[in-house]
C-alpha cells in the first residue's frame, strides 16, 4: 500500500505541475497567475475540492500519444465562496495553452451537469489557445457542448466568467452566454478573429489589445461588464458579484444583517438643482438611499446614460436601474436601453427586486440611432420590464417624458409602485418643444413669437411639469418628500416580498433580439 500510495502523490505532484515549472515560469512572467493559483484566490481556504485531476486526452495524431499531462489543462471542482458551494473550471494555460480537447470540454460539461443537479453557481476562469488544433472537429464538437449547457443552465444558476488570457474563436461564445463577463486589463483579450485575419479580410492593422483588450470591451463593445486592473481585483469581484445573488433560481438572495436606524436621508430634499436641465450625478442619489457601501456598478464605463448595479436595501439584495442625467442628460439610446434590458432579465431570473430611479428626456433621436435599431433596442427594455415578475418600484425624480415615461417601469407595465418626488416632470415632452408645436399658430402670428412661446412654455409647464397629474390618475402612488424615501423603499420592498405573478402559458416569449 505504500507504494501504491507513493505513485498516487507522484501523480498529484505531476499534476499539480501543470505543463511544467517551466511554462509556470513563462506565465508568471507574463503577470498571470497560474490555474491553480488563481482557485487558491477565489475559494474559502482549504474547501476546493477537484474532480478529474487524472483525466488526459486521447488524441493520437501527430504524436500527441507521447505528450500528456494529468487533467488535460483545465482544473475542475468545487468549494465554498464565503461560504456558499461553488463550481469552478479554471483552464491551464500552461498544458497546451490552455487549448480544449475533447476531454477538457467533457471535464467542464461534467462540472456544469453537478452545478445544475445541485443548484449551485458556476465560474469559469477563462485562459485558453481555443480548440485545440491536434484534434480537430472533437474539439468544436467540445466547444458546442459547452454552450449548449450554459444555455441549459442559463436562468437556472448564476453563470460568471473571467477572462485571464486569450479567448479567442467560437471560445468566446460561452462566456458570452453566461451572466458577467470579467476582463483583466492588458493580459486578456476577446476576440472571434485576431489581428491578422483582420489584417488579411479588411486591411486594418489593429493590436490584440485595441481589438478586443478588457477596456475596448468594458468602453466600446460592451461584452465585458467590469474591466479589472489585475488577477487578484477580477477575482474579488467575482466574490461581490455572487454576495448579492442567490444559489439558484428557486431561493431567493441572502440577506445580510441590518440594525435599523434612522432611514431619513435629509440631504436629498436640498439636492436636485433649481434648473431642470443642471445634470446631476445619479449615483449620488442611489448611495445615499441604498445601504452604505452595498452598490456594486456593472457595466460602468459602457452606455452611461443608464446606471445599472447590485445594492442591498436593509440588508436586502435589489438590482438598480436608473438614467444618468450627468451623461447625455440620461436620454436612453439603442446601447442604455439594451444593457439595461440584459440587467433586468438577469435581477428577473434570480429574485432580485428591481429599484428604478428615473429621470429621462426620452429617446435620442437621429439617424445613427433609426438606423442602429433603436425600435427594436428600445423594446427589449420595454419587454424586460413587462416580463419582469419579482417586485418593481420606480422613483421619478425629475423628467419622466416621453416613451421612456412608460419604458422605465411604469406602473402600466407592471411595476408595483411608483413614487415621485415634487420635482417630477411627467409629459410627453418638455414645455419648450410641446408649447412649440400645440401653440405654433399662435406663437408664429403674435406680435412678439418669443415672448408669446415663452408664455404658452410656462402654461404647458404649469400642468405638466410636476407630478400631481400622474398622481390624480395613480399613475404615481405617492409623490414623496426625496428624503422619506429610503424609509418608504424598504417599507414597499418588505411589503412586495412575497409577490407572485402568473404570466399566461407558452413555451417562451419572443424579447425583439
Ligand atoms: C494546441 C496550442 C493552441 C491550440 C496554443 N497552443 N494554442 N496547442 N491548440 N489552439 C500551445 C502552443 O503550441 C504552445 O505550446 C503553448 O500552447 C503556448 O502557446 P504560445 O504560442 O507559445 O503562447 P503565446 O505566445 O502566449 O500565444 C498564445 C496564443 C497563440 C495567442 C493563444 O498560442 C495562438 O495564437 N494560438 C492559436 C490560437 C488559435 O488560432 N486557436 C484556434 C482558434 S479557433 P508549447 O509546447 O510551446 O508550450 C477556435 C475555434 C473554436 O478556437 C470554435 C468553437 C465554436
Amino acid at each position: 500500500m505504500d507504494k501504491k500510495i507513493a505513485l498516487l502523490q507522484d501523480k498529484i505532484k505531476q499534476a499539480n505541475l501543470g505543463g511544467g515549472q517551466a511554462r509556470i515560469d513563462s506565465q508568471h512572467a507574463k503577470g498571470k497567475l497560474t490555474a491553480r493559483e488563481r482557485i487558491h484566490f477565489l475559494m474559502d481556504e482549504g474547501s476546493f475540492e477537484e474532480i478529474g485531476m487524472m483525466v488526459t486526452h486521447r488524441s493520437t495524431d501527430f504524436g500527441m500519444e507521447r505528450e500528456k499531462y494529468l487533467g488535460d489543462g483545465v482544473v475542475t471542482g468545487y468549494g465554498t465562496i464565503n461560504g456558499r458551494l461553488t463550481y469552478v473550471f479554471s483552464q491551464d494555460f500552461t498544458v497546451f495553452g490552455g487549448s480544449l480537447s475533447e476531454t477538457h470540454a467533457e471535464k467542464i460539461c461534467k462540472l456544469m451537469d453537478m452545478a445544475m443537479k445541485n443548484g449551485a453557481p458556476l465560474i469559469g476562469l477563462n485562459d485558453s489557445g481555443g480548440a485545440r488544433i491536434q484534434e480537430g472537429v472533437v474539439s468544436l464538437g467540445g466547444y458546442a457542448d459547452i454552450f449548449y449547457k450554459n444555455v441549459q443552465a442559463s436562468g437556472v444558476i448564476p453563470q460568471l466568467s473571467a477572462i485571464m488570457g486569450p479567448c479567442a474563436g467560437g471560445a468566446v461564445y460561452s462566456p458570452a452566454i453566461t451572466d458577467f463577463i470579467l476582463m483583466v486589463e492588458n493580459t486578456s483579450y476577446m476576440f472571434v478573429t485576431g489581428p491578422n485575419v483582420v489584417k488579411t479580410v479588411t486591411h486594418e492593422e489593429v493590436t490584440s489589445e485595441e481589438l478586443g483588450g478588457a477596456t475596448t470591451h468594458a468602453t466600446k463593445s460592451g461584452v465585458t461588464h467590469f474591466a479589472c486592473s489585475n488577477e487578484i481585483e477580477a477575482i474579488n469581484h467575482l466574490k461581490k458579484l455572487l454576495s448579492y445573488m442567490p444559489q439558484n433560481c428557486e431561493e431567493i438572495p441572502l440577506q445580510c444583517p441590518y440594525e435599523a436606524g434612522d432611514e431619513s436621508r435629509l440631504s436629498l430634499n436640498t439636492f436636485m438643482p433649481e434648473n431642470a436641465s443642471q445634470p446631476y450625478d445619479i449615483r449620488e442619489i442611489i448611495s445615499t438611499i441604498t445601504d452604505a457601501d452595498s452598490f456594486l456598478e456593472i457595466h460602468k464605463d459602457f452606455a452611461e446614460n443608464i446606471v445599472v448595479g447590485f445594492a442591498r436595501l436593509a440588508g436586502r439584495s435589489i438590482g438598480v436601474v436608473a438614467n444618468q442625467p450627468a451623461y447625455l442628460a440620461g436620454v436612453l439610446d439603442s446601447n442604455s436601453s439594451t444593457k439595461a434590458a440584459r440587467f433586468v432579465r438577469f435581477c428577473n431570473c434570480f429574485n432580485i427586486p428591481l429599484l428604478v430611479f428615473e429621470d429621462v428626456p426620452g429617446f435620442l433621436p437621429g439617424t445613427d440611432q433609426e438606423w442602429n435599431g433603436i425600435i427594436t433596442n428600445g423594446a427589449k427594455l420595454l419587454y424586460a420590464f413587462s416580463e419582469a415578475t419579482v417586485p418593481r418600484i420606480t422613483v421619478i425624480t425629475r423628467k419622466a417624458y416621453g416613451g421612456a415615461y412608460d419604458v422605465m417601469n411604469s406602473k402600466h407595465i407592471g411595476a408595483d409602485l411608483n413614487y415621485a418626488w415634487p420635482s417630477a416632470e411627467i409629459a410627453v415632452m418638455g414645455a419648450k418643444g410641446a408649447a412649440e408645436i400645440i401653440f405654433k399658430r399662435e406663437i408664429t402670428s403674435a406680435e412678439n413669437p418669443e415672448e408669446k412661446w415663452i408664455e404658452k412654455e410656462k402654461l404647458y409647464a404649469d400642468i405638466f411639469a410636476n407630478p400631481y397629474r400622474a398622481a390624480e390618475r395613480g399613475f404615481v402612488d405617492e409623490v414623496i418628500e426625496p428624503s422619506q424615501t429610503r424609509m418608504k423603499l424598504i417599507k414597499a420592498f418588505k411589503m412586495l416580498e412575497n409577490k407572485v405573478v402568473n404570466h399566461p402559458r407558452k413555451k417562451h416569449g419572443n424579447i425583439p433580439l
